[in-house]
């Protein structure tokens, strides 16, 4: 079996505090949001991976598609002896990229669900002999210090993940994945692309309910570390497409006018009947969008690969 560390980069009560800040701003701006990064507790983890099952769930599948079969060139183009995957989840769709990259010696998994990633990296670190797993609980869109491992370095983000930041986060982002690169280091990027509405919808809103009950349980994650009352069912889940951004959100509507108490923040919150609260956006994209976010990055994008029926893209780019 191979060394499995994991390694909490923040603070004790950083988590805390940083969703105390996050529900305080997002609750109490007009209109309310929350990040989505607080989806992710060990319940949340567990739905996602449900939801990657789901009929209308094609990003998974179609992402997976690609890696099978471009696998090898990913491998044969980066020559990777680190891989760290930003937002790793399960790794379930990486280990294909693992097995491709013979010279690997170091995975590094980066998400802020340490259940996901102490499952996944027990996992890997058992089934792939002589790979030194090193999982850091960290937020990514916070100052990521990588530990010391070998080049080159190739740098993972799947699932579609960067179209849940906002344009400005995502360019702040892709200077800091840059940052963590050495010329020629490549980055690997899964981009869910522009298609019709209903497709969109309908991968946001299935049919068992299941990506409601995910939404929703980012109010479970606030009442239990914050001790709030919201009631879950007093809520709809929502998802809209938002063709001016390219975007869909998800939201949560209140079903009537209520008042929620949040006593670590000390703050009631009021909602309307009818008031959405935004808990997701995830962008969709277009190769040339892509291109340009990538190259102000300092990043060249040297290959663009699509599934079978043109859905989702996986792209390589290489550091100037
Ligand atoms: C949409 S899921 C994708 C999971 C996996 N990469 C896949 O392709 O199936 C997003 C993942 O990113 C993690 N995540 C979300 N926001 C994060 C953040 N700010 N920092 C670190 N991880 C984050 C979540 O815990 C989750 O595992």
């Amino acid at each position: 079996m191979s060394p499995f560390r994991l390694t909490r980069t923040l603070p004790e009560d950083a988590a805390g505090a940083a969703l105390r800040a996050d529900v305080r701003a997002g609750l109490t701006g007009s209109p309310k949001t929350l990040p989505p990064k607080w989806f992710y507790d060990a319940r949340g983890s567990e739905l996602f991976e449900e939801i990657t099952t789901l009929p209308e769930y094609y990003p998974t599948r179609a992402e997976r598609e690609i890696l099978l079969e471009r696998a090898d060139e990913i491998a044969a183009v980066s020559g990777a002896r680190t891989l760290v995957e930003l937002g790793s989840g399960s790794s379930e769709k990486t280990r294909h990229l693992i097995a491709a990259l013979d010279g690997l010696r170091t995975y590094v998994p980066v998400d802020v669900s340490e259940s996901a990633l102490t499952r996944a990296g027990q996992t890997l670190a058992a089934e792939r002999p002589g790979l030194d797993v090193h999982a850091l609980v960290a937020d990514f869109t916070a100052e990521l210090t990588l530990p010391e491992t070998p080049g080159p370095r190739l740098v993972a983000f799947l699932g579609g993940t960067i179209g849940n930041l906002l344009p400005d986060e995502r360019s702040a982002f892709l200077s800091k994945v840059r940052a963590l690169l050495a010329p020629g280091d490549a980055l690997l990027l899964g981009t869910d692309l522009v298609k019709d509405e209903k497709t969109l919808v309908r991968a946001y809103d299935d049919a068992a309910g299941v990506t409601a009950a995910f939404n929703k349980n980012v109010l479970n994650v606030v009442n239990r570390e914050l001790g709030a009352d919201f009631d879950p069912d007093a809520f709809d889940h929502v998802a809209v497409w938002d063709a001016e951004h390219e975007w869909v959100e998800m939201r949560l509507r209140s079903r009537t006018a209520q008042s929620v108490k949040i006593p670590a923040l000390e703050l009631v919150v009021d909602f309307a009947e009818g008031e959405e609260l935004r808990t997701e956006v995830s962008a969709k994209f277009r190769q040339e969008g892509v291109r340009a976010e990538l190259s102000a990055a300092g990043l060249d994008l040297t290959r663009w690969w699509t599934d079978g029926e043109g859905r989702f893209a996986l792209s390589l780019s290489v550091a100037r």
